[in-house]
């Protein structure tokens, strides 16, 4: 008995270390995936947006489709962003390492909206949407302008 919780606990420990470890194989595979990531995530934002400006016709099935993958993709970019990856070629200033804390920031704003912006695309009506949007606004170029060159 006493076996098998020290093998839980050392199992437990291993997977919550897991998410702090290297988890890209080279630096530039990191540097690939944030990038993939933040244009997936670019593209059904936009699309949700556009819909919110009345650029593209509401279509309440094509909304929740859009927030259903934002709603994941949203997260994903981050984790590209380790401080292994300072010096390659890519736009991220190097304030991102200088001021963690305040790149955080930025990061948390995203992921307090995004989920309000998913809430509003999945009850059907363009209201909520154009809303949601009119209070997300600036989520994006708030990071951009401190951290994008
Ligand atoms: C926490 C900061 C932060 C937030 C929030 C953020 N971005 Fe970015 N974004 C960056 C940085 C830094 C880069 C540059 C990454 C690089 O070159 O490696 C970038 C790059 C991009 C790119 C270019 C990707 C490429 O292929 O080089 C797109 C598109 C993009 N962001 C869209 C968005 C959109 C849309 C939002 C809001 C929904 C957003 N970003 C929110 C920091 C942020």
């Amino acid at each position: 008995m006493k076996r098998m919780l020290t093998l839980l606990v050392a199992t437990t420990a291993i997977a919550l270390m897991a998410p702090a470890m290297a988890q890209f194989a080279k630096p530039d595979d990191a540097v690939k995936y944030r990038k993939a990531a933040l244009t997936v995530m670019s593209t059904h934002w936009a699309r949700l947006a556009g819909m919110a400006q009345g650029r593209v016709p509401y279509d309440a099935k094509s909304a929740a489709d859009n927030a259903a993958v934002l709603e994941v993709v949203h997260k994903l970019p981050w984790s590209g962003f380790g401080a292994d990856t300072q010096g390659i070629e890519s736009k991220a200033k190097p304030e991102i390492w200088k001021d963690a804390a305040k790149f955080q920031e930025a990061q948390d704003k995203l992921l307090i909206e995004v989920p309000k912006l998913v809430a509003a695309a999945r009850t059907g009506k363009v209201e909520d949407l154009k809303a949601a949007f009119g209070s997300s606004g600036g989520v994006c170029k708030n990071c951009h302008d401190q951290f994008r060159q």
